[in-house]
């Protein structure tokens, strides 16, 4: 059976389409539209999909949609009626945003009149960690803003079934409170997040953390979130009021304020909080499964840091390498496991696409098409001699991280690569870190895994000093391990850096500078390389230099 999977209308839409639980093509709309976190109806992706799998729309057999319209609809007009004047404009731009947002309209417009599967959103978060794991029993942990009225599920799956167990609802989020603070810390919530947790080894988190903790309380197995400091119910530009500025007692930071060290420390509080919640649920995941093992899901399962926790009380954990919503247009297909799954289902590109591209840009590059063999060599060489080397290879990664295909590569050994990277190409927060790529079987000689991390989403600690580029300031790494299986020839490229520097771990950072989307196409990938102080660009097997 032909599927395609959307998620649509929150962050990250994303379509897939899949026959059986063989996932066929997938990508997010940001990377056709260059909006980042696009979150409009995924079009462009679905014209993608049809288009390079030779398909029409009236050969999809079923549209499966990640989230039930109907019940978001009912906790929106319910949260809506608890004030019915202060909410009167929020309520009239909702409808009119619900009668655009019609997916049986869309779709029709596409020509497309069959079948409509909706799933409960946490399902869809569910069943993309559950069914992708290798697991045939475990619990499942999902944590998030909001879905439909949830926002943390836990699950137990069993063979092909997912039973929820418990369920936390709107407005209790720990999701929606770490964009809050998030957004009170001058960053934009859904995308600073990854920032906040930059910051945070900085502070220190005592100043902070019991303040923080008086917006929150507990009954057994379940949190809630004191709506006194929050504007969740009435606002959907500010997330915050008042008593919560009273209750820290530090105003709010502008976007473009200086951070100071009470931001820092805040930052820390935020964290250490949600790392506390966390556990707390782990645990009760732990308990009413009594499983070994724990699949995680939802866009908290992209907090690295706390992620790593869970081995307080599981011996396995799978982490999806698109836990957020995106992932979810895969989850809302998938009824049974596919384990070996790759996070390599976007577009790719061949050796005459690019030549044809090359030709046009002949008077500002010159290329020389190389054997793998002698590529991977002169690359390993170039990154050896500390260039920055832009990395575009076979399929587009599906999710927030590059994973090898559509990475900027460079070596991890020297302090001032990090410092060039962030402030000359990519133009970022000197806080923010970078993440070392390795070949899973010297993992363990530079990083304290507990198992293969092939998503990049744990944070570890690092057991060398010589790799300060890709190491934070309190000593951790955001991990990737490479499989030969998974992704041959940045393997190759890892070994061979290995054979010349003795430590195969390269820097791996997503493709695209400041404010981008991560390359999609050659084209795009020549303009950005060109636009940067990025050394060498590789493309296939395409060595690319400027004249
Ligand atoms: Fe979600």
């Amino acid at each position: 059976m032909i599927k395609l999977g959307i998620s649509a209308f929150y962050h990250d839409s994303a379509a897939c389409i899949t026959n059986g639980n063989i996932v066929l093509a997938a990508a997010e709309e940001e990377r056709f539209t260059g909006i980042k976190h696009d979150s409009s109806f995924p079009i462009k992706t679905i014209e993608w999909l049809l288009h390079s799998l030779v398909l029409k729309i009236t050969d999809i057999d079923e549209v499966h949609w990640y989230e039930n319209p109907e019940t978001k609809d009912d906790r929106v007009k319910t949260i809506f009626n608890k004030r019915p004047i202060k909410t009167f404009f929020l309520r009239r731009r909702y409808n009119k945003d619900r009668k655009n947002n019609s997916p049986e309209a869309l779709l029709q417009a596409l020509g497309y009149t069959g079948k409509i599967v909706y799933h409960d959103h946490h399902y869809s978060h569910a069943a993309f960690s559950y069914f992708t794991s290798k697991y045939r029993n475990a619990a499942i942990l999902t944590v998030d803003g909001v879905g439909e009225w949830e926002t943390t599920t836990i699950s137990l799956g069993n063979d092909k079934t997912i039973k929820k167990l418990i369920s936390i609802d709107f407005p209790n989020s720990l999701g929606m409170l770490y964009s809050t603070i998030t957004s009170y810390l001058g960053f934009k919530p859904n995308e600073g997040e990854y920032k906040v947790m930059g910051l945070a080894p900085y502070g220190d988190p005592e100043i902070y953390l019991q303040k923080l903790q008086k917006t929150l309380y507990h009954t057994t197995n379940k949190y809630f979130i004191d709506q006194k400091y929050f504007t969740w119910e009435y606002s959907d530009r500010v997330m915050l009021n008042k008593k919560l500025c009273q209750l820290l007692d530090l105003p709010p930071r502008l976007p473009e304020e200086p951070l100071t060290q009470d931001h820092k420390n805040l930052a820390a509080a935020l964290q250490k909080l949600y790392e506390q919640e966390f556990l707390k649920l782990v645990k009760t995941a732990k308990n009413i499964t009594g499983s070994e093992n724990l699949c995680l899901g939802g866009g908290c399962a992209y907090n690295g840091v706390a992620n790593s926790l869970a081995y307080k009380y599981f011996k396995s954990v799978h982490i999806p390498f698109a836990p957020s919503d995106a992932g979810s247009a895969i989850g809302a297909c998938l009824d049974g496991h596919n384990v070996g799954i790759s996070p390599y289902l976007g577009p790719y590109f061949m050796d005459h696409q690019v030549k044809r591209v090359l030709e046009d840009y002949k008077d500002r590059v010159w290329a020389f098409k190389l054997t793998e063999e002698k590529l991977i060599q002169k690359t390993a060489e170039l990154l050896a001699a500390q260039n920055i080397v832009a990395w575009f290879q076979d399929r587009m990664e599906f999710g927030a991280r590059a994973l090898g295909n559509r990475s900027i590569l460079a070596s991890p050994m020297k302090a001032k690569m990090r410092e060039k990277l962030n402030y000359v190409i990519k133009k970022r927060e000197g806080f923010r870190p970078f993440a070392p790529s390795v070949i899973l079987e010297d993992a363990d000689k530079f990083f304290d895994i507990n198992e293969p991390i092939p998503h990049m989403n744990q944070v570890v600690k690092a057991k060398v000093d010589f790799l300060p580029a890709a190491t934070h300031i309190d000593g951790t790494c955001r991990v990737q391990t490479v499989t030969k299986s998974r992704n041959p020839k940045y393997y190759k490229l890892l070994e061979e850096v290995g054979r010349i520097t003795k430590v195969p771990v390269l820097l791996n950072t997503s493709f695209n500078l400041k404010d981008e989307t991560i390359t999609l196409s050659p084209q795009q990938a020549i303009e950005r390389y060109l636009s940067s102080d990025i050394d060498f660009l590789v493309i296939n097997n395409f060595l690319i230099k400027k004249l």
